[in-house]
């Protein structure tokens, strides 16, 4: 049976770049569920759909082509074959995959994607709802978070890395509003699982968040 190290928590938290230092250290598969729900969310923005229109949404969850791969360690998402990871990290995708991945049709298509990653390969797999739902057996499960004046800062600082201005307490509102949504949704809310370990990475470096895996993930694999 393959090994995985399952993490959850809030947007911002550093779950992605955690998560792909642990699994190359350990030589297991990243996967990014966050980026599944992106590519759901960017072929309904190309189908002109209504993010209110819940037939409409599960009408075209239940055509849509996703499919994932790797290359060199790292995941490709297809879109009925066509390699969509340079388009996911949009804000009107983000906006949309965080409506759209409350719909239970969506997360049972999706789920069913990752649980069958997680069969064939080792994996460390991040999002909302791994420990919970998709991997509730796996033996290493993390609860990764911070508080939220420092996503924010983090996230303010990644943007004026790139020469882009922000306001730093408007977006800590939008993280306080996601975290909400995320939460409080009826399927798979955000929240930790009873045998997750939590982390807040608050005050902590890059490197102290990823020993501190290291040696969950040594101890319970
Ligand atoms: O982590 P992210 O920002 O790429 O996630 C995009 C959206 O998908 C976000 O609103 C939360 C949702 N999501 C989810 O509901 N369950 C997951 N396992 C991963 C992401």
């Amino acid at each position: 049976m393959s090994n995985s190290i399952a993490i959850d928590g809030p947007a911002g938290a550093g779950k992605s770049t955690i998560a792909k230092l642990v699994a190359e250290k350990l030589g297991y598969i990243y996967v990014d569920t966050g980026a599944m729900y992106r590519a759901m969310a960017l072929y309904l923005i190309r189908q002109h759909i209504d993010r209110n229109d819940t037939v409409a949404i599960e009408k075209a969850c239940e055509e849509a082509d996703i499919s994932i791969s790797f290359e060199d360690g790292q995941q490709v998402v297809t879109l009925f074959g066509e390699n969509v990871n340079g388009l996911l990290r949009t804000e009107e995708v983000g906006n949309m995959a965080s409506v759209s991945s409350t719909n239970p049709v969506v997360r049972s298509k999706l789920v069913s994607l990752q649980q069958k990653l997680a069969c064939e390969k080792d994996v460390v797999m991040d999002g909302r709802d791994i420990g919970t739902v998709v991997l509730p057996d796996s033996k290493c499960k993390i609860y990764l978070t911070a508080s939220s004046k420092v996503r924010a800062k983090r996230r303010y600082d990644e943007l004026a890395a790139k020469g882009e201005p922000a306001d730093i307490s408007r977006i800590e509102a939008d993280i306080i509003e996601r975290d909400n949504r995320d939460m409080t949704r009826e399927h798979s809310p955000l929240r930790r699982a009873d045998d997750a370990i939590l982390i807040d990475s608050s005050d902590m470096t890059i490197e102290e968040v990823r020993d501190a895996i290291l040696l969950e993930a040594g101890r319970k694999l």
